[in-house]
């Protein structure tokens, strides 16, 4: 038998190992997860990439001195050993591993490198702070979870590039270094060190190079994007971020669909070896809004949002109801099946939990009612407020709500957008609550007919919804100029299970409209030269009719893997202040290289670095 040595070829990974290795000699190469010492045998289990294999250690079959060496393994220590595979006595087989009949009996091994006590065992990954794992990421990323995660991403990628290829799309790659273009979030700027006060702009998505390889000719285009963005982070925010970029010269909206679809549909065949229903579903942006107060509506459960504005129209003598709807503003419904039980008076009493949860997203009340059935089965609405509307008024309002005995009555009585966004946001908090929320379902929507613009109350201007690029609904085009706000757009966004996983639109491809968008949203014609002077350029050279749309894999990813966390379907995430803790990045850099840049800090930060530089005296650096 020979040798194990870092020389000797690996014969398969301990995770593959399988009947057609018994009786054969094997190399196997890995970890040292856990070892066990018994009955005058070591077992270990070694692991790598595929999974885990049971190695044993005997002292008679070890050379001189091997059995010592393998009492003083440790956990992580890398290992090559070399053996024959054996099946295990029946007794002994490991029904929960794949290579649990089998095992490996030591002929020799060699230890490749030995291990530090680790900063936490991989399978005691719960009880460490993700700051810690993100810390030591290296071995975070050891963890079976986190490896399938990663390598599913891998063939994730890999089922794109083979169904747009096959599709005639054109992988191409854009610039990192850009001019800032508006994307809505804050830019992040590299500055110039050959032009001194120059500042490049790391793209937030490469939307106007792919509208310019459109006018370039390529016809169809795709990249793999890393996009920048310096934004809050969320749970499903990351300041550099992924997207499947695309571009189609002369789209239909119904083509960019079903392509879109047949990606989606590729990217789960791959990924979990499910066939995704297509078409998907649509919804135009305002029945979304209207019926789950959300662009991104989570359609895994119904409990639909309701509009009970008529109900109230006569025999409420509650005034606060009356005067919101006399100034326009609108009552709309949740009707939460047993949810009558489930909430206490306690928590729908003003600063109660639901009435709290409903404040935080800008509801001034939250009115509620009980649904229960009299001796002759009548349904009826009792609540602490029922004094204020009459039977004729509470017996409309559960007709309109079609309200069974046991279920919750939840009113928000405000502006259109305001009740809209309240009752979508408890609607998916009560989806989770009450166990309403089918985990396994996939439930992908198109979301249409956006509105053009979005009006800013405090900036007192228009902005563009999705980007200042986006087509406006030919139909819509008369309104552009009088009434900006009824102009619906030609964007569509891709939810999925009440996430936003993608977004696009047919674009402008004339320079009179860009410029008459451009003005509406208060960019001057000098400073839309300055900012897209080439764009305007471009569209004055035959530019064809185009389209496309961006997914966020990272949000894909998540859906896929069944995660909250975008940082766990990230090989090296940042954390929510946008640092790596395994590198320290961002980190301060040589005076020189600052100064080399012709920059100069606030005189309150120019101290904070000398105070930092005294503490660590005698280092060069900034900070
Ligand atoms: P949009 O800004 O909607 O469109 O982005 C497209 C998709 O990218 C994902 N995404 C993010 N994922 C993680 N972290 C972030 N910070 C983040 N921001 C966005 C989302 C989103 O749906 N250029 C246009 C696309 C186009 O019009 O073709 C764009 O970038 O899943």
């Amino acid at each position: 038998m020979s040798q194990a040595t870092s020389e000797s070829s690996r014969t398969c990974y301990c995770g593959e190992l399988s009947a057609e290795h018994v009786g054969k000699e094997v190399v196997l190469k890995g970890w040292m997860h856990s070892r066990r010492d018994h009955g005058g045998l070591i077992f270990v289990d070694l692991r790598d990439r595929a999974g885990m294999a049971q190695v044993v250690f005997d002292p008679d079959s070890l050379p001189d001195g091997q059995f010592e060496q393998a009492h003083r393994l440790r956990g992580e220590d890398v290992l090559a050993v070399v053996g024959q595979v054996r099946r295990r006595d029946e007794d002994k087989i490991n029904p929960n591993i794949a290579t649990g009949e089998l095992e490996l009996h030591v002929a020799s091994f060699e230890v490749l490198s030995k291990a530090d006590v680790v900063p936490f065992k991989i399978d005691e990954h719960q009880s460490v702070s993700e700051d810690h794992r993100l810390k030591y990421r290296y071995i975070d990323l050891r963890r079976p979870a986190m490896q399938s995660s990663i390598r599913t991403r891998a063939r994730v990628n890999g089922a794109v590039r083979r169904y747009l290829d096959g599709l005639g799309f054109i992988e191409i790659e854009t610039p990192i270094l850009c001019k800032a273009t508006p994307e809505g979030a804050r830019d992040y700027l590299v500055p110039s060190r050959v032009q001194q006060g120059s500042f490049y702009a790391l793209p937030q998505s490469p939307q106007l190079y792919k509208q310019i390889l459109m006018m370039s000719g390529f016809d169809r285009y795709y990249q793999i994007a890393r996009c920048f963005r310096d934004e809050d982070l969320r749970a499903n925010r990351q300041p550099e971020f992924t997207q499947i970029d695309c571009e189609l010269s002369f789209p239909t909206c119904e083509e960019i669909y079903e392509i879109f679809e047949g990606m989606m549909a590729a990217i789960y065949r791959e990924a979990k070896g499910i066939e995704l229903p297509t078409p998907f579903p649509r919804l135009t942006y305002s029945n979304s809004m209207a019926r789950f107060g959300s662009d991104k509506p989570d359609l895994r459960f119904e409990l639909e949002i309701r509009d009970v504005t008529e109900a109230f129209a006569s025999g409420c003598e509650f005034k606060v109801f009356n005067t919101i709807i006399e100034k326009g503003g609108v009552a709309r419904a949740l009707c939460v099946p047993g949810g009558a039980e489930k909430y206490s008076n306690t928590q729908l009493k003003p600063g109660g939990e639901l009435p709290a949860f409903a404040a935080r997203y800008g509801a001034k009340g939250l009115a509620w009612f009980r649904a229960e059935a009299d001796e002759g089965g009548v349904v009826s609405l009792t609540s602490n407020i029922a004094k204020f509307f009459s039977d004729e008024c509470r017996a409309a309002l559960a007709a309109a709500l079609d309200a069974k005995p046991g279920d919750l009555v939840l009113i928000v009585c405000d502006k259109a957008a305001t009740a809209a966004t309240v009752l979508g946001q408890l609607r998916v908090y009560l989806g989770g609550e009450l166990g309403l929320i089918d985990s396994d379902a996939f439930c992908p929507c198109w979301i249409t007919d956006f509105p053009l613009f979005d009006w800013d109350e405090e900036g007192k201007r228009w902005h563009a919804l999705h980007h200042p690029f986006t087509a406006p609904n030919p139909e819509d085009l008369d309104r552009l100029e009088s009434d900006p706000g009824s102009v619906r757009s030609l964007a569509y966004d891709l939810s999925f299970n009440g996430e936003e996983v993608g977004g696009g639109s047919i674009r402008i491809h004339q320079p009179e409209l860009q410029q008459r968008v451009f003005r509406l949203l208060g960019v001057s014609e000098d400073e839309a030269k300055d900012k897209f002077g080439f764009l305007l350029d471009a569209l004055r050279f035959g530019a064809p009719p185009h389209g496309g749309i961006a997914f966020g894999v990272d949000r894909i990813m998540m859906q896929v893997m069944g995660t909250d966390s975008i940082r766990d379907v990230i090989a090296f995430p940042k954390t929510q202040s946008a640092s790596c803790p395994m590198t320290e990045a961002p980190s301060g850099v040589e005076t020189s290289q600052v100064r080399e840049l012709g920059l100069r800090f606030t005189p309150s930060v120019e101290k904070k670095l000398a105070d930092a530089a005294d503490a660590e005296a005698g280092g060069g650096s900034v900070t």
